[in-house]
């Protein structure tokens, strides 16, 4: 996508109100909570605190860009809904981000790594076990969607 103007948009406004990309959710806006976390080239970010214009010729992926071609959950995305790892759904596409990170490292990983990696990921709903069951069945699988 190739867009000009608008250099004080962080990149959470850009992917949101530019592009209509709206699953990076607003929480904080101090880059604590996670809810707006993107890839920028396969790095897990918090978008509300980084410039659009900062990330200029980057592969920016979200959470629905984690997606089959066929419009289909990818195993990530599956694990959550199977293991009912989302309550409001607010974190979900952060969460999801995250963890994509994490299974396409194609490391094993602890439960303890999986809570270390993700502390910067809040939910206020689920108490985090179902998550990270998703989370280890996904690791498992070794599909993170990520291409
Ligand atoms: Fe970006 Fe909370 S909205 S980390
Ligand atoms: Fe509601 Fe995580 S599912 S904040």
């Amino acid at each position: 996508v190739t867009a000009r103007g608008a250099p004080h948009l962080t990149l959470l406004r850009w992917l949101r109100d530019v592009a209509h990309v709206t699953d990076p959710k607003y929480g904080c806006g101090e880059g604590v909570c996670g809810a707006c976390t993107v890839l920028v080239d396969g790095e897990p970010t918090s978008s509300c605190i980084v410039l659009a214009a900062q990330v200029t010729g980057a592969s920016i992926t979200t959470a629905s860009g984690l997606g089959e071609d066929d419009g289909s959950l990818s195993p990530l995305q599956r694990a959550f809904h199977e293991h009912h790892a989302a309550q409001c759904g607010f974190c979900t596409p952060g969460m999801i981000v995250a963890a994509a990170a994490l299974v396409s490292d194609g490391r094993s990983h602890t439960r303890e790594d999986l809570r270390e990696a993700l502390h910067g990921n809040l939910c206020r709903c689920t108490g985090y076990g179902p998550i990270l069951d998703a989370i280890e069945a996904a690791c498992a699988k070794g599909d993170s969607g990520v291409a």
